[in-house]
């Protein structure tokens, strides 16, 4: 398997195979992050991160990941570099390509981190977009792999908004990887009927399959993962909180979905979570509206069943391996 020179820009642009591939590889690189043996092969090299949306677990992923490998990372913040102000992306990407090995993009569109693909002529990592987050696809594989020891056959339901970034790529991995996924939302908040579409063909290849459902119910029923997301995405404007609060308080994962689902049911949320009044969106959106949690109760998610932290870690040893393969390991680094 070789990927080196590769962009990492959505996940329905790789095989089943090059997916098992990465996923190996982050098992491999975090094995031995825990044993504490060097893999810092990329030494000398550097990757420039772009973030024009905020973040906490990407970015610390990419940097920590970058030093593990022996690489410089330079991050530009959503204010302080000239993209898209001053310069548009195919310059900066044929600056940023002559002076890095790899370039993160955190932003709006998908186009535009296909943009910045087609000229930087070093592998570009789609660190979320508003279509698309495909390294929090590889962490969210990897974690379901590790807690049922398989992927194929694994029945997965995303609650909440579904027809945005976290929507989409779930159902697009899911697809990919021979999983059930489930749509459980209100019909306005479905995945586009193209999306839904393609992943249905792919499904069908792999032994996955796809539903769209407004029952909670039967949505929810003996699946194996219960997944959310927030109701409000970065950029979106504050006017879409009462709307989506209306439309998608039906669809809070609670105990009661978690009952639903089974004891042997995990839940599973990218994070951050609204789960309580411990935050300043959070609190401001509670008073406004009178509640106390939103996507996901307090109690799903410090319960024995949530594996969110598990998750969040495993973004660091996936986007390690995603960097590691696109750039390229010397031959028979990774057991
Ligand atoms: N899940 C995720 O992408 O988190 P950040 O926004 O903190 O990077
Ligand atoms: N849907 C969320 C995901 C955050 C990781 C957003 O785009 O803000």
């Amino acid at each position: 398997m070789n990927l080196k020179g590769r962009s990492f820009l959505k996940i329905l642009d790789f095989t089943p195979e090059e997916i098992t591939y990465m996923l190996d590889v982050a098992a491999d690189l975090k094995e031995k992050k825990k044993k504490g043996v060097p893999v810092d092969f990329c030494r000398g090299k550097n990757v420039a991160l772009i973030f024009e949306k905020t973040s906490t677990r990407t970015r610390c992923s990419f940097e920590v990941a970058a030093n593990d490998l022996g690489m410089g990372a330079t991050y530009l913040d959503p204010a302080g570099s000239q993209i898209g102000k001053k310069e548009s992306i195919a310059d900066t990407a044929r600056v940023l390509g002559r002076m890095y090995e790899g370039i993160e993009y955190r932003g709006f569109e998908q186009k535009i981190v296909e943009e910045l693909a087609k000229y930087a002529g070093v592998p570009v990592w789609n660190g979320l977009t508003n279509e698309f987050h495909p390294t929090q696809m590889l962490a969210d594989l990897l974690t379901i792999r590790e807690h049922f020891g398989h992927l194929k056959g694994i029945k997965l339901t995303y609650m909440g908004d579904a027809r945005y970034n976290m929507g989409n790529s779930l159902m697009a991995a899911c697809a990919k990887m021979g999983m059930h996924f489930t749509a459980c939302t209100t019909k306005t908040y479905f995945p586009s009927a193209e999306l839904v579409a393609e992943c249905e063909r792919i499904a069908e290849q792999t032994g996955g399959s796809i539903r769209l459902t407004e029952s909670v119910e039967e949505g929810t029923k003996n699946v194996d993962v219960i997944y959310t997301d927030v109701w409000v995405s970065m950029g979106e404007p504050d006017e879409v909180w009462a709307s989506r609060i209306h439309d998608l308080m039906p669809y809070q994962v609670n105990r009661s979905v978690m009952e639903n689902a089974g004891e042997n049911a995990v839940f599973m949320h990218c994070l951050p979570a609204f789960h309580d009044l411990n935050t300043k969106i959070g609190k401001e959106i509670g008073a406004k509206f009178g509640i106390q949690e939103m996507e996901v109760t307090d109690e799903v998610f410090e319960s024995g069943q949530s594996i969110v932290f598990d998750e969040a870690e495993n973004r660091m040893h996936t986007i390690k391996a995603v960097m590691a393969i696109t750039i390229g390991m010397p031959e028979n680094t990774v057991s």
